[in-house]
């Protein structure tokens, strides 16, 4: 008898490889998408709640219900990434603007209602930008935290250092108190850092796998993947790009892909250069209690592997 699908809820802010992520999960009969919440992150949220739904239509999935959320960070003004993402967070291909609607409600409102009415731990979050909404949901109501089982993130950074700052990467640099919300919740937390996704680097044969697979889902997955990394490659000189956000999924679909450390991680929420930065303590010198499954390395053609046919399927 099959297990029964894991009901998951994305939190994004499409952004190529967040649009990756969400292509994998749907693609995915293990999990069961309640929902997407869209945040404000690489670009702003009237464009990350336009893509999101672009997605779901390219994977024919109109029916998963999108809601917008947070249109800034808790405390401190929007910091964008058009500069990787492109204008419209989705360069690489064009697609055509979506029917489907966006859903009534707030994105935290579907979050605490959806929860409210679900058992203890019945449900994984999968934020993959900025966490202002997860925060603001679990500060308006704090009792969703135990039907929350676990909140598989990406985000964050230690032997990796930073990508938007020296220090930290861009999910937490963008809203460090929200951040400083999820890993003081005491919720399961598995922390999918650039550790791990800038050791998943794209490559001209993986690229081509998609382009190959000769589908309108592939050839979108390709076309991003070749506009996403032209801005990786020149800044770090790499034959290819992370993609980031779909080792999240990968997490939930095969965990024995990755390796990691259930250690304290604190985050830097007043440093006058450090603002955003995971502090994990990886060597526990600090005494504080672990609090995240963060994670070091993936097996890299595993999870290509894994992304490809699943993309495949779509
Ligand atoms: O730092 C990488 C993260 O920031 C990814 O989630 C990417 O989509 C951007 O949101
Ligand atoms: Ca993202």
């Amino acid at each position: 008898m099959a297990p029964h699908p894991r009901k998951i809820i994305i939190d994004t802010d499409p952004g190529q490889d967040d649009a990756v992520a969400i292509l994998l999960a749907l693609a995915s009969p293990e999990l069961d998408v309640l929902g997407i919440t869209t945040v404000a992150g690489n670009v702003p949220l009237a464009l990350t709640a336009r893509n999101a739904r672009v997605v779901c239509e390219l994977a024919g999935r109109p029916d998963v219900p999108v809601f917008a959320g947070c249109d800034a960070p808790m405390q401190r003004p929007l910091v964008t990434a058009e500069h990787v993402h492109g204008k419209t967070g989705l360069d690489g291909i064009d697609l055509p603007a979506p029917k489907m609607p966006l859903q009534d409600i707030h994105a935290v409102e579907f979050l605490v209602e959806t929860l409210r009415a679900e058992p203890a731990g019945a449900v994984t979050l999968c934020p993959l930008g900025p966490l202002t909404n997860i925060a603001t949901a679990l500060a308006r109501a704090p009792d969703i935290a135990p039907k929350i089982a676990e909140i598989v993130l990406m985000g964050g950074a230690y032997f990796e250092v930073g990508n938007i700052t020296p220090a930290a990467e861009f999910n937490i640099f963008v809203d460090p108190e929200a951040a400083d919300i999820v890993f003081r919740s005491g919720i399961n937390l598995v922390v999918v850092p650039l550790d791990v996704t800038h050791k998943a680097l794209t490559t001209r044969p993986r690229v081509e796998a998609f382009r190959t697979l000769g589908t309108p889902v592939g050839h979108a997955v390709a076309g991003w993947t070749d506009f996403f990394e032209r801005f990786d490659m020149a800044k770090y000189g790499s034959q290819g790009a992370p993609l980031h956000d779909p080792c999240v999924i990968a997490y939930l679909l095969d965990p024995g892909l990755f390796t990691g450390r259930h250690v304290n991680v604190m985050i830097e929420t007043r440093g006058a250069f450090t603002t955003g930065m995971t502090v994990a303590d990886w060597w526990r010198v600090s005494g504080r209690e672990p609090n995240a499954m963060f994670l070091g390395d993936v097996e890299a053609e595993g999870f290509y592997r894994l992304l490809t046919d699943r993309i495949g399927r779509l």
